[in-house]
């Protein structure tokens, strides 16, 4: 459940209506809803909590400082994959100590600031990476804490680019060598073994994959322990879906507790999750405007002002969002569109085949647009990125302004 609904026949952000801030700060406009982040992140959080347990947002899914501030306040974890989104959680308020570094290609010097900030657990991904921790640790006089990424090979059922479990993909460590990685890494000086993680895939829709895993991941860890390596916390990664259109995903609370049920009487381990698009998808939406209608031979365009460079998801993996008028012509007769953008490429589309009754001027707002929206966005055709806006009850923030021309080529230099 999200906090954009409609009102006295507009579409409201939580008490604020959609169009009073489109007209205030433009479009196109991501629009985030701070009690709809709070929601689902508690949704996760106390349907474990009878478990020790910790919540790490997945910063990837939104990384906008006033996002990781509002979940810093509530306590949250955080996955990160790179050394800026840990600064990124820096800056907002996280606290480091309740990190994970997820991520195949780490490098030197960001294994090098993450222990410098004493994050919780680097999650490995490879043997050369359990080397590299090492010696990084090593040279700064510290133990290194650290997990395994162990691929449990289980079929996530998902979009094949956002499917990481399988054996034919480059994450983590296949299970029949899991025992032989453990045995290195305990055997190495300046490493601490401390857990053992998964992340199977995105936008998975059914609970099955979740549990297979988690399962696998139970029988390696009491293998270990035959063998004197003790594992501390399980890290089940992220992945739940989120309704788009007309997925039926398992609901936050249905899921985190069948992970939780399936920890019973394991009370020393503590259970991490890495949710980051069903906390943070269905909290934003991107606020368009049509420009034009135009009537192609065959089809009917809305030319919006929002492009594949503002949110890629249709474009990359031809995902389907839904796009509502923020104010419904009520009565009128609505005609299908494909809503698209000014980008000289066919694949620009936010949308095909949606029918709404709509004129140039109105809003449109693609639903689902608060995870893997706007870090995806790009300068592609020199477009500035949109401004970022969260709404707080009857607040308005502005937690990105939206980029300046000048903005595209700083840093860039002319040719004398
Ligand atoms: N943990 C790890 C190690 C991950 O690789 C990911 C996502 C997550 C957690 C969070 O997964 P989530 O709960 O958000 O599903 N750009 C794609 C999604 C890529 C996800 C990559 N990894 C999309 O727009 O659908």
């Amino acid at each position: 459940m999200d906090f954009f609904t409609y009102s006295q026949e507009q579409l409201f952000a939580e008490d604020v209506p959609v169009a009073d801030i489109a007209k205030e700060y433009g479009t196109p406009a991501y629009i985030y809803s701070r009690a709809t982040i709070e929601r689902h992140w508690h949704a996760f959080d106390n349907a474990v909590a009878a478990h020790d347990h910790l919540i790490c947002y997945a910063v990837k899914a939104n990384s906008n400082l006033g996002v990781l501030s509002v979940l810093a306040k509530l306590g949250s974890g955080f996955d990160i994959v790179s050394q800026g989104e840990l600064s990124r959680v820096i800056e907002a308020g996280g606290d480091p100590t309740k990190v994970v570094f997820s991520g195949v290609g780490k490098t030197s010097a960001e294994i090098r600031f993450a222990l410098e900030h004493n994050i919780m657990c680097f999650n490995v991904e490879s043997d050369a990476e359990l080397d590299r921790i090492n010696h990084v640790a090593g040279e700064l006089g510290v133990k290194a804490p650290i997990s395994i990424r162990i691929n449990p090979d289980v079929d996530a059922k998902t979009h094949p680019y956002i499917s990481t479990g399988l054996k034919a993909n480059k994450f983590g460590i296949a299970r029949d060598d899991a025992l032989r990685v453990y045995k290195r890494a305990a055997a190495m000086p300046n490493l601490d073994v401390k857990g053992m993680d998964c992340h199977i895939g995105s936008q998975l829709t059914d609970i099955t994959p979740f549990v297979d895993a988690l399962e696998r991941l139970l029988v390696l860890i009491d293998e270990l322990a035959e063998h004197g390596i003790t594992i501390s916390h399980l890290d089940v990664g992220g992945g739940l879906g989120v309704p788009y259109n007309d997925e039926t995903p398992p609901h936050p609370k249905e899921y985190a507790a069948a992970m939780a049920k399936k920890m019973q009487g394991r009370e020393h381990l503590k259970l991490i999750l890495e949710p980051g698009r069903a906390i943070a998808a269905n909290a934003g939406i991107l606020v368009t405007a049509v420009e034009f209608l135009k009537q192609g031979e065959e089809k009917n365009f809305a030319i919006v002002d929002a492009a594949m460079n503002d949110l890629l998801r249709p474009a990359l993996y031809s995902a389907w969002q839904a796009i509502i008028p923020v104010r419904p012509r009520t009565g009128e007769v609505g005609k299908l569109y494909d809503i698209v953008g000014p980008v000289c490429e066919t694949g620009d589309f936010l949308g095909k085949d949606r029918e709404l009754a709509i004129q140039a001027g109105d809003y449109l707002a693609v639903r689902s647009a608060g995870a893997y929206g706007f870090v995806m966005a790009s300068n592609y055709n020199s477009r500035c990125r949109p401004v970022e806006i969260m709404v707080d009850g009857k607040e308005v923030h502005v937690v990105r302004e939206r980029e300046k021309l000048k903005d595209l080529w700083k840093g860039e230099h002319k040719v004398t």
